[in-house]
């Protein structure tokens, strides 16, 4: 029997009343409020309003084809006022909005017609990260499929949003999945690192006499060639199937250093101390960075992400000067991450509760560029 290929298969999800994004004109937005001084025609802006008239409306700009990084974190169309606790004279019944309810199919057209626009707002090594929960991310994957390429999905992330969740019937519902797509190969990628966890630290480094930190590195590469060098106990060859992979020179230089370890297996081995490694590479799950409950950036409002969480995604996925946005904005979030590590940004939200507080979060911001409200 043929086996079927399943990767010409044209997987598409479909849902009542689905339609292609139609091409509209958008109202205009005008500008209601300019803060601070600045410098340049590209300028940080905070909309109020439907984030669907605000991306078809920078589409006819010059801002089509010129963000470097989205990141969105919409509602996620489960119908409650999940953690509404109203704080600081906040009344978050109106300040969140999430009026696509339980109707799952309004939830996907919208969703559908803003990632589209989303992704012609991109540059060809730009990167989008949606952030969602169980709910909705199998749905919206497939739609993500459909728009961006299934190559282009990077990771799926895993993010711990609370220590423990006490759900009675249910394993505890405890993490967010964030989807991360690039517009296409080459996106932009400064690999992140996280610190050595002391379990780690234990199972694979050692301490020297001084309390320093260090694991032993192998110089020998894989593959074997049949050359000598001298590790200070005279000329020794490499291990099976190995290469030394490293010049005398350096091997000298490691000696002068007392760097040098012969192990158990009669073979040397290079010291490598803590402040020398970058760090332990950033896996897909992401257990480090569960909010606290209490800090000073909270707001009180409903759904607001840690600035952490934020950091990470930016660093990893722009660099300084780029163009980051966030269409559903909340408290402002990543419009204020963006600011403090230099990047530019765009930012929106529908409710005019939340743009007061992005507003409020921006203006505290030391050394911040100006901005444009926009309504
Ligand atoms: C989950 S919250 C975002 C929270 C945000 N990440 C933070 O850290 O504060 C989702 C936001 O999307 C906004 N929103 C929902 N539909 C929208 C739309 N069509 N256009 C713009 N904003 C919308 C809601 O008002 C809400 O503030």
């Amino acid at each position: 029997m043929k086996r079927k290929n399943h990767d010409t298969l044209d997987i598409q999800l479909n849902w009542p009343g689905k339609s292609a994004p139609n091409d509209y004109t958008p109202p205009g937005f005008k500008v209601v409020e300019t803060i601070g001084v600045m410098d340049n025609a590209e300028r940080n802006r905070l909309y109020l309003g439907d984030n669907k008239n605000v991306i078809a409306g920078l589409l006819q700009t010059e801002f089509a084809g010129r963000v470097k990084l989205i990141y969105i974190d919409p509602p996620f169309g489960i119908g409650s006022d999940r953690h509404i606790e109203a704080g600081d004279g906040i009344d978050a019944r109106k300040a969140y909005t999430d009026k696509w309810g339980n109707n799952l199919n309004t939830y996907l057209q919208m969703m559908q017609e803003r990632l589209s626009l989303m992704k012609d707002l991109l540059t060809a090594d730009g990167s989008i990260y949606v952030h969602l929960d169980y709910h909705t991310s199998h749905y919206i994957k497939i739609i993500m499929d459909e728009l961006f390429g299934r190559d282009n999905l990077v990771n799926q992330i895993i993010w711990q949003r609370t220590g423990a969740h006490n759900d009675p019937l249910a394993f505890g519902r405890n993490y967010d999945i964030i989807l991360f797509y690039q517009k296409s190969a080459g996106r932009i990628w400064n690999k992140p690192f996280a610190d050595y966890d002391e379990a780690h630290l234990k199972r694979y480094f050692k301490q020297d006499a001084d309390g320093l930190w260090f694991r032993l590195n192998n110089p020998a590469g894989k593959g074997y060639q049949d050359h000598t060098r001298n590790f200070g106990k005279g000329p020794v060859k490499p291990p099976r199937d190995r290469h030394w992979s490293v010049t005398q020179s350096q091997i000298d230089k490691w000696l002068a250093e007392n760097r040098i370890v012969y192990t158990g297996s009669g073979y040397p081995f290079v010291k490598k101390y803590l402040d020398e490694l970058p760090g332990k590479p950033v896996q897909s799950i992401w257990t480090d960075l569960i909010p606290p409950r209490a800090s000073r950036e909270l707001t009180g409002f409903p759904t607001q992400k840690p600035e952490k969480l934020l950091e990470r995604i930016i660093k990893a996925s722009s660099n300084p000067g780029d163009l980051v946005a966030d269409f559903f904005c909340g408290s402002g979030t990543t419009l204020v991450v963006a600011e403090k590590l230099g990047r530019r940004w765009l930012g929106c939200d529908s409710s005019g509760v939340a743009v007061k507080i992005a507003k409020e979060r921006l203006l505290k911001v030391r050394d911040a560029k100006g901005f444009e409200v926009l309504g």
